[in-house]
């Protein structure tokens, strides 16, 4: 063997990536070889980390940790660089003055893959300055029960919508291929089926078919692979009795061979050691390490013990090495296409400074937070005073006499609820422990200081608590090493804050209501029992409307909650879900009329906990459309917002009824801006397949436009749904076209009475 490479084949950049992959691995030994496999935390002993397991990858490596990790690869037998991964999830999450933008499902909310695309290329440039050559980012989950704690990661409920924005941002961050320096890889994550929760009980056992798999839940995923899409981490979920992380038909059958996945996966968290100590199909790490190379995992994330387990399963014969080269061929690949062993791709200081938070990618964040506001109820309050127009600096000026507007809620002026997860003060990192900078936050109370006119007041105070946090008596971490999020109850309702906040809003001419939840109710392990505002929050509600004072109700929340009527009866109601560093901005202009309201939600709104789940493409055939004590229809459906205008449709029109089956369906509609402010709507096609062979939904979303409908103007839209996209997956689990009736039905939304519809004929 080699022991001087320095000459060595892998190390000529002008060799190529399969002659230097071939090269290396031969020199390798049993341990350098699991060494690659292993992704470890680099909050851990880096020395152990590094030089003696021999790691492949790490995640979690601070600004300052991550030199260190990369000298110490440097140092090892054969320099194998490393490569380095973390949760950038909307912007450089743990990046000290990033551009942290909304979340995905406020990002969903635009329903603009161009723009999630830009998104995703500035996060990249801020990533790639950084040394992290790998983003776990998009979530391709596709959202079924509400009490989930990880709704705010996917982009909401629809396979189609989520596959088109998902692809979107997989561009974005791999940019123009690996070869460029601000190319990050992107994940798609949690392959699948992990959001099928039991009770959104957090990667709880997911009842699901392989049908079900294929009908619904792969789509996104397929979508991705196809889009390029370098690496896929696998959920946490067993589905019918196998851990994902052993599910060789998901990997091996569908990933690998249906959709020819050539790139890299990655096992979630502790996955491997999960089989022994969580799921206990494995009796030791042994079994664990086998099952796991034998099912076709490449890297495995934060399981130590992979390292010993693996070459013992090798030496007891229980393991092929042949499989660990195979994976160890896949990371390899994947740092010689990244140019690693010519430039370990290091933290640039020069680079940082030109892109990280640059006026750009501000902008870009202030744009993006615009676009994903979604009005749901409005009287006609919104704009505040008809609209206003802006003074070019930013501020909105008004014709008329000052005002006073009275800003309450805890939410209204909380930082940390405008980043939501996965914004460093999340608790998956230790270095940033109050997250983001807060003077780099713009809330709805800044954001309205900012933009009101300069005559007018804006007061503001709390109104209510949120939450009682207090630590969790079985202690700080999970036994795999994971913080344990604190014990929540719900905060008292305050008299004295209540008092406080009614005499401001019955003091004022119009009130602000920021209400919602916060990151102790968000993210991993935090599903929710209740969809409820929580603490003094209703009772705010309650005593706001009692005054009489025109109010607006601000919701900045992880996902969809229930409202009580004092909500719903408001003058208007405003979602922004968590909206990112420019969201307060963002806020106000849309408050002011200085921005027209676009957004349209990307997931359906349940009207009590009970009516889960409430997503709009549900399989036909149940008895009855309602409980005997409530009805089923979602409080607000997937599709809906509304703008400063009212558009109508009329004249939907199939072009040809007789669609050949490798035809497309080409149908127009009119719209028609009936208002006097401009409209950017969202034309949404959703499909019915009439009768099926098997049960199936009852509508599809197939195809959306966008389109700019100046006020006074009517224009035909053209939509276009290729015939192959009118699929079921059959009884025996083929996606399949079934010649016959089929209905086209346009709108706004996937509300049936706000749909036009048409009929169209697939031929055989
Ligand atoms: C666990 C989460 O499920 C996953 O989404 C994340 O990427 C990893 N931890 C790494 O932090």
């Amino acid at each position: 063997m080699e022991h001087s490479p320095r000459s060595a084949l892998y190390l000529d950049p002008d060799a190529s990536v399969e002659a230097r992959t071939r090269d290396l691995l031969a020199r390798m030994t049993l341990p350098e070889k699991v060494g690659q496999l292993l992704q470890l935390d680099a909050r851990q002993d880096l020395v152990d980390i590094v030089s003696a397991k021999l790691a492949g990858s790490v995640l979690h490596a601070s600004p300052t940790r991550m030199r260190e990790a990369i000298a110490l690869a440097r140092r090892t037998r054969l320099g194998i660089p490393l490569l380095t991964a973390d949760d950038c999830i909307h912007g450089h999450s743990f990046w000290p003055g990033a551009t942290i933008f909304p979340t995905q499902l406020a990002m969903a909310c635009t329903w603009d893959p161009e723009l999630l695309q830009q998104a995703a290329r500035a996060a990249a440039a801020e990533i790639s300055a950084t040394g992290i050559h790998w983003t776990f980012s998009p979530v391709l989950c596709i959202t079924r029960d509400l009490r989930w704690g990880r709704v705010n990661e996917t982009f909401g409920e629809d396979p189609f919508l989520i596959g088109e924005l998902g692809a979107a941002m997989v561009r974005g961050y791999q940019g123009e291929g690996l070869c460029d320096p601000t190319a990050v890889l992107a994940c798609a994550k949690h392959f699948a089926g992990y959001s099928e929760t039991q009770g959104g009980r957090d990667a709880s056992e997911a009842d699901l078919t392989p049908r079900k798999l294929r009908s619904w839940f792969l789509p996104p995923f397929e979508r991705a692979a196809r889009a390029g899409c370098r690496t896929f981490m696998l959920g946490y979920q067993s589905m019918d009795g196998v851990p994902i992380t052993a599910n060789r038909w998901l990997l091996g059958d569908v990933l690998k061979g249906e959709w020819g996945f050539t790139g890299t996966l990655v096992t979630d968290w502790d996955n491997v050691g999960r089989m022994v100590w969580e799921q206990k199909v494995c009796a030791d790490d042994v079994e664990a390490a086998a099952l796991a190379i034998n099912s076709g995992n490449d890297l495995i994330m934060t399981t130590p013990e992979f390292f010993q387990a693996a070459q013992t399963a090798v030496a007891r014969g229980l393991a092929d090495e042949r499989q660990i080269d195979d994976a160890v061929r896949r990371v390899l690949r994947l740092k010689f296409e990244l140019g690693l062993f010519e430039d370990p791709r290091a933290p640039d200081p020069e680079r940082q400074k030109a892109v990280i938070g640059c006026r750009e990618h501000t902008e870009l964040n202030l744009r993006t937070a615009r676009r994903s506001l979604v009005v749901l109820r409005n009287d006609g309050s919104l704009p505040l005073e008809g609209g206003l127009t802006g003074d070019g600096l930013g501020r909105a000026v008004s014709q008329g006499p000052p005002r006073t507007i009275a800003v309450v809620g805890p939410n209204a002026d909380s930082p940390q609820a405008m980043l939501g997860d996965w914004a460093g003060a999340s608790g998956q990192v230790d270095w940033l422990p109050d997250g983001q900078p807060s003077e780099l936050v713009e809330t709805v109370l800044d954001g309205l200081r900012a933009v009101a006119p300069a005559d007018w007041t804006v007061t503001h105070t709390r109104g209510a608590d949120i939450e009682v946090l207090v630590p969790d008596p079985r202690g700080p971490f999970w036994p795999d090493g994971q913080p344990r999020p604190p014990v929540l109850s719900p905060a008292p309702v305050d008299q004295e804050q209540l008092r406080q906040a009614t005499a401001a809003a019955a003091a004022a001419d119009y009130a602000v209501v920021v209400v919602g939840d916060t990151i102790a109710l968000t993210g991993e392990g935090c599903s929710t029992a209740t969809l409820d505002l929580q603490g003094g929050q209703i009772a705010l509600l309650d005593a706001i409307a009692a005054t009489g004072t025109p109010t607006i109700v601000v919701l900045i929340q992880s996902k969809p909650s229930t409202l009580p009527d004092s909500a719903l009866n408001a003058a208007a109601l405003v979602e922004a879900f968590n909206p990112g560093m420019r969201g307060g901005r963002a806020i106000a202009e849309l408050l002011f009329g200085l921005i027209e309201p676009s957004g349209r939600l990307p997931i359906s709104f349940a009207r009590h906990v009970g009516q889960q789940p409430v997503f709009y493409n549900q399989v036909r055939g149940q008895h009855g459309d309602r409980y005997a004590d409530l009805s089923q229809d979602p409080l607000f459906a997937f599709g809906e917002g509304l703008s400063y205008t009212t558009v109508t449709y009329s004249n939907l029109v199939v072009r040809d009824q007789n669609v050949p089956a490798n035809g497309t369906v080409h149908a127009t509609v009119r719209l028609a801006n009936n208002g006097s402010r401009p409209a950017l709507e969202t034309v949404q096609a959703y499909v019915s397949d009439l009768t099926t062979s098997v049960t199936w939904a009852e509508q599809e979303l197939k195809a959306f436009v966008q389109v700019e409908c100046p006020p006074g103007e009517a224009a035909d839209v053209d939509i276009r749904i290729p015939a192959s996209h009118c699929s079921l997956v059959t009884a025996d689990n083929r996606r399949v076209v079934e010649p016959g009736e089929f209905e086209l039905r346009v709108g706004p939304s996937s509300r049936h009475e706000r749909q036009l519809t048409a009929r169209f004929r697939i031929q055989e």
